[in-house]
């Protein structure tokens, strides 16, 4: 049976690593859309600083021992470290979305077992979250992953030629 505990914690060690890449992307981005996207990542990186809190402070409330040690999130995180480089916006998307989709498909399960739980404060919590994924996947995505796809199509079809 899952433990409420666990998953929160493991939870709250992917947004730390998520915060933290989207910090390093929101200083490292480089490209003709630096700006928009400098401050699209000051913005969810804020937001991702005000969940870590109120995870972790969910999980006090119900007497819940939420990790706190850097080494922890670390070892705990499926979301991997970014390195301190350039990143430029199709690098910048690709890593937001695959961050994204890894703690969407985590509060999903987390919304789950608080609901066999009969845990209401996890549950509607996590409702939220998914709601606010929902919303920054569809906002990134829009941004130029089109544009992408047909550059990456282009050479696919350059590389069937060879
Ligand atoms: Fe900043």
């Amino acid at each position: 049976m899952a433990n409420l505990s666990n998953e929160l914690n493991a939870y709250l060690a992917n947004l730390n690593v998520m915060a933290q890449n989207v910090r390093n992307m929101h200083w490292n981005v480089i490209g003709p859309y630096f700006t928009a996207l400098h401050l699209a990542t000051g913005k969810i990186y804020k937001d991702l600083a005000c969940q870590i809190d109120e995870v972790a402070e969910m999980m006090k409330m119900q007497q819940m021992q939420p990790l706190a040690r850097l080494s922890d999130y670390i070892n705990e995180a499926t979301i991997e470290e970014l390195d301190a480089r350039d990143y430029n916006e199709y690098e910048l998307i690709d890593n937001m979305v695959a961050g994204g989709h890894e703690l969407m498909k985590q509060a999903k399960e987390i919304r789950d077992t608080a609901d066999d739980d009969d845990n209401f404060l996890v549950a509607n919590k996590f409702e939220e979250y998914l709601c606010c994924y929902a919303k920054m996947e569809w906002m990134v995505r829009a941004m130029h992953i089109d544009e992408y796809r047909r550059d990456q199509d282009d050479e696919d079809d350059d590389d069937d030629d060879d």
